[in-house]
């Protein structure tokens, strides 16, 4: 039977691309009516992705004609969005409106090759975008975008970021001279994060994505102290020792406050280009129960491909210049779900990071032994005097 309860039902069967949570849980259907036997229906998404208006209209069509209505109108309309972030606390680049912070548990698991092809597939999707290679210890994002040795222009004081792939880019790898090494201390690594977020001249970012160090550090912490970080994502690979690594990295959002987007699981399996037959070298698909735990989503499972290793060495990465493979789709559709994720983190108050403010007096550096773990338990638990190391 057509009636307002009978499509409210059935709306609840339809889930939000993406998601395992229905549309109706996720307070998207703003208004049912229905006369004679015309249904209409308006949803409310903060995504402007067209592909997912299109899914759902699609979803909520088949699922209401189950109740033979003559007719079914499907409206789609976006809230007013505020212009800025509804985030909160301290943001010392408050023109940018979302930060995502890619971390892994490790080192040469692909978090750079992520983090270039993700940024990337969101400036394709019509998004401002910057790229911020924070890795203090590697940046390796200049090559990866194609603009090593490429000197950036100072205006005044401060720096203008480069530009490559329609993305934004800056990375300590530019300001230094190339093959150079820094020993980097506590408070020094501090600066060169606040450095890199305040003395660059982005534009009126959309959203800034950030290649961390790997592990869980002072630079992490510095990072989530000095602007609301939007959400996380964490990169792997699909063995054992490299999940164990990134459970490590997923517990420091937790303590940093910072929503986790979900996982990337890169270099899962290996699809011989001359066979097709399917290789398991490190293993695949072993991150869903690591995701379900700390309740996130597996954003894309990315295989091992000789083009990838070749765009990153190049400078050609594989979502521009070969958008129509396999794993360019795959790292699109991940971009989606992230911008997804960011809008509705937005819509449902946006982050703060009042909790992880540095305790310790002025001055005086917060770095610790404890790293990013420490500080925000000290906050929380009222310890006081912080977790200074002294190294400053
Ligand atoms: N899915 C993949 N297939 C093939 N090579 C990859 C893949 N992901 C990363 N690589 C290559 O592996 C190396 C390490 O990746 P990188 O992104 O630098 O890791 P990280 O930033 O975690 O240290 C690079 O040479 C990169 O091109
Ligand atoms: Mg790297």
């Amino acid at each position: 039977m057509l009636n307002r309860d009978s499509v409210n039902e059935k709306l609840q069967e339809v889930t939000y691309p993406g998601f395992t949570k229905s549309i109706v849980d996720f307070g998207f259907v703003k208004d049912i009516d229905v006369k004679d036997d015309v249904a209409y229906v308006e949803i409310e998404i903060s995504s402007s992705a067209p592909e997912v208006e299109a899914q759902l209209k699609d979803d909520i069509t088949k699922k209401l004609q189950l109740l033979v209505a003559r007719e079914i109108n499907v409206v789609i309309k976006s809230p007013n969005m505020p212009k800025e972030s509804s985030s909160q606390g301290k943001n010392i680049v408050p023109h940018i409106r979302n930060f995502v912070m890619v971390s892994s548990g490790k080192g040469g698991v692909g978090k750079s090759t992520t983090t270039t092809n993700l940024a990337i597939a969101l400036a394709m999707q019509g998004k401002k975008v910057g790229l911020l290679d924070a890795d203090i210890y590697g940046p390796n994002i200049p090559r990866m975008m194609g603009v090593d040795g490429v000197q950036p222009e100072i205006a005044g004081n401060k720096v203008k970021p480069l530009l490559s792939h329609g993305v934004e880019v800056m990375s300590m790898g530019s300001l230094m001279e190339e093959g150079q090494s820094l020993i980097w201390r506590g408070a020094m690594i501090m600066k060169a994060i606040q450095q890199l977020l305040q003395d660059i001249l982005w534009s009126e970012l959309d959203v800034l994505i950030i290649d961390m160090p790997p592990g869980t550090g002072d630079a992490q912490l510095t990072l989530a102290q000095s602007v609301p970080v939007t959400a996380g994502v964490c990169v792997t690979t699909p063995q054992q020792v490299a999940l164990d690594d990134t459970e490590r990295s997923l517990d420091m959002f937790k303590k940093l406050h910072i929503p986790i987007a979900g996982i990337v699981e890169n270099m899962s399996g290996f699809i011989c280009p001359e066979t097709g037959k399917e290789y398991d070298i490190f293993g695949k698909g072993t991150t869903q129960p690591l995701a379900d735990k700390f309740e996130t989503i597996v954003l894309s499972e990315i295989p091992i491909e000789p083009e990838i290793r070749e765009g990153g060495d190049t400078g050609k990465p594989i979502v521009f210049h070969n958008p129509d493979s396999e794993t360019a789709k795959r790292y699109m559709k991940a971009a989606t779900a992230l911008w997804n994720t960011i809008e509705q983190i937005n819509a449902d108050g946006g982050v703060d990071n009042e909790a992880v403010q540095p305790t310790t007096p002025p001055g005086v550096s917060a770095c610790s032994t404890g790293g990013a773990a420490a500080a925000p338990e000290n906050k929380e638990h009222n310890h006081g005097g912080g977790g200074g190391c002294g190294c400053n």
